[in-house]
């Protein structure tokens, strides 16, 4: 995710531009720039947000008619002034901005390199803008056909804004799988990641589709296809306000990021799974190979929701890797004197990568020899930087307090991690490998499938609203998504919830239940299943209120339950993934209900950077 911004026509580009930047940082912030197109190319860039980079460039020449801006969620190459955009290409001459990965830009880069091109960055970008400048000189054809032959030999996700000295009056702009608006104006065109740097010029807007490219000037807008096709642009009017756009339409940034899942999932297995070749590319964990092979234990060590990823992943390592798994309250590990060998691997999950009781606990195992795996969300966070290898769960900046997208990556990111260990370990077998694989690789869209029914789960939330207890009960994998339903009701609704495993409850939780309960199973179909209908009827024998998340076809649990909610089936270790999602939007809509601020509950922060 990021943002992007262009202006081509009569008004200063530069203080449309910057302002656009503004209203996009909620898609990413960690560096900003600008390009401006006045006799030459002037490009201003910096690690920070906007409003530091409008400080840091005052007084400098910023008139301009023409030019792009964009506001960056690091992917490749942590954030800094190097790392920002617009990168430049070798000649100087064109300049871009880009939102997305570009998949296949390091053997791009291994074939400029060949020919002699060196990078200033990091970054995935400027491999691509100078792959596009390669083929302009090579190919002696104009930037319009360079830009058309380059993106149909790239995979991955972009958007690309481009400026070129030659055409001061032009961007160039293509899109395939991150958002593009342009906005027709009277003599002007803007161009926006969403329509909210355009909202006060023009309502009339054109969404660019996938594989179009667009050569945008001042009084023409041309559209065209990857095979150089015109298309007639389809103007539609805006009838959303800023404060709705930001939200993509959503009335909540938690909402937004819930129904992003099936996108953010995708992001997080692309260019690491691929479950028809039967591959999993990671390289921080492929570089570390050796130490996961010989791990005597993996130590995890996380917070909050982090921490229920921790849960799940001990359970999946341990039973693909047979590697044994600790999971500790970063809190607590880092008070006590835990024993860590030389050796002993660590694995950090933090959305944020910057909970102070998770990097000090990892500072601390660091100063005694073990080596830190980070799995994070921000790219360049303190985690990330101090962890010896890692791997980004890419889902994008999380605005809302919950979380919800990133928990959702993290189990991506360590299933995936599992899968490559135990394939590399010889510890699952070929059959069961490529089954997991292909099950992963079907989330997204079972994630969309559960997506379409969320109202359902909005009238088993107004039904129990008024609850002032609830219990959140599951087994094997299906406990640690059991503690994380009773988080999220916990801290979205301020409802007091507590998450058990099921079968715990007759060790006393079970004099809790009583008809005014509402009792939550986790039920979908493992190797469980017939002792968790065991446990609802203990539930059920009490008056407890059950409502059941359960796998298509289950006709055991419709009999017993109050209420039941759907998902996919699922191999028992990818189906935590999905009955997350039920857990999300109960909260969600039990919030909404009780007028909760869902976005910023009340007492949290988004990133406790405290003690
Ligand atoms: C999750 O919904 C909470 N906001 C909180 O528990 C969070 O998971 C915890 O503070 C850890 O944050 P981190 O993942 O950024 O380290
Ligand atoms: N992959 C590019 C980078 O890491 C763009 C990331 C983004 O969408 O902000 O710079």
């Amino acid at each position: 995710m990021c943002g992007i911004v262009g202006y081509t026509g009569p008004k200063e580009a530069y203080p449309i531009v910057i302002t656009g930047l503004k209203r996009l940082e909620y898609r990413g912030y960690d560096s900003t720039g600008v390009a401006l197109l006045n006799g030459g190319l002037k490009v201003y860039k910096k690690k920070g947000r906007v409003a530091e980079l409008e400080d840091a460039i005052v007084g400098k020449n910023l008139h301009s008619h023409t030019g792009i801006g964009h506001t960056r969620w690091a992917t490749h190459g942590e954030p800094s002034d190097v790392n920002a955009h617009p990168h430049t290409s070798a000649s100087g001459k064109l300049a871009m901005i880009h939102n997305g990965i570009i998949e296949n830009y390091a053997q791009l880069k291994k074939e400029l390199t060949n020919k002699g091109y060196t990078f200033s960055s990091e970054t995935d970008t400027e491999v691509l803008l100078n792959f596009i400048e390669d083929i302009k000189e090579n190919n002696k054809c104009d930037l319009e056909e360079a830009v058309r032959v380059a993106l149909k030999r790239v995979t991955g996700a972009y958007v690309i804004l481009l400026l070129d000295e030659e055409n001061p009056d032009t961007i160039i702009a293509a899109r395939k799988g991150s958002p593009l608006v342009i906005g027709v104006g009277k003599g002007e065109h803007f161009l926006g990641s969403d329509a909210s740097p355009m909202l006060e010029y023009t309502k009339e807007v054109v969404y660019v589709n996938d594989y179009e490219l667009a050569i945008v000037k001042p009084n023409e807008l041309i559209l065209k296809n990857l095979g150089n096709e015109k298309i007639t642009p389809f103007v539609t009017k805006l009838d959303m306000e800023l404060a709705a756009i930001e939200k993509g339409g959503y009335d909540h940034f938690m909402l937004k990021e819930i129904v992003e899942q099936p996108s953010t999932i995708h992001d997080c297995l692309r260019g690491r799974l691929d479950a028809n070749a039967g591959t999993i590319t990671m390289s921080g964990i492929q570089d570390n190979i050796e130490h996961f092979k010989k791990a005597n234990r993996i130590i995890m060590v996380a917070c909050g929701t982090s921490w229920h990823a921790a849960l799940l992943a001990e359970y999946i390592i341990e039973e693909l890797c047979r590697i044994p798994v600790e999971v500790e309250y970063a809190s607590e590990f880092r008070y006590r004197n835990p024993i860590i060998n030389k050796g002993d691997i660590i694995v950090a999950i933090s959305q944020s990568g910057e909970t102070a009781d998770t990097l000090v606990a990892i500072e601390r195992a660091k100063e005694n020899g073990a080596i830190i795996f980070g799995v994070v969300n921000v790219v360049g966070s303190s985690i990330a930087r101090i962890s010896d290898g890692g791997a980004y769960t890419h889902a994008g900046p999380e605005i809302g307090v919950a979380s919800t997208k990133a928990f959702t990556g993290q189990l991506a990111v360590l299933t995936m991690m599992a899968l490559k260990i135990a394939k590399e370990k010889g510890t699952i077998s070929n059959d069961r490998y490529k089954n997991l694989l292909l099950e992963l690789e079907a989330v997204p869209e079972k994630v969309s499938a559960i997506l379409k029914n969320a109202e359902d789960l909005k009238k088993i939330a107004l039904k129990y609203k008024g609850a002032s207890d609830a219990l959140f009960l599951g087994r094997g994998y299906n406990f640690p998504i059991a503690l994380e339903g009773a988080l999220k009701l916990k801290e979205i609704s301020y409802i007091h919830a507590e998450g058990y495993p099921a079968a715990e409850m007759k060790h006393g939780p079970i004099a809790l239940v009583d008809e005014n309960l509402p009792v939550v199973f986790i039920a979908t179909k493992d190797s469980y299943h017939e002792k968790i209908v065991s446990n609802i009827q203990e539930i059920k024998a009490r008056k407890g209120k059950v409502i059941a998340i359960i796998t298509e076809g289950d006709d055991v649990i419709p009999g017993m339950a109050d209420d039941v909610f759907y998902v996919p089936a699922a191999d028992e270790i990818i189906a935590p993934i999905l009955s997350t999602i039920p857990m999300q939007l109960l909260s969600y809509y039990v919030g909404i209900a009780k007028g909760v601020d869902v976005d910023k509950p009340r007492n949290l922060a988004k990133s406790v950077t405290v003690e």
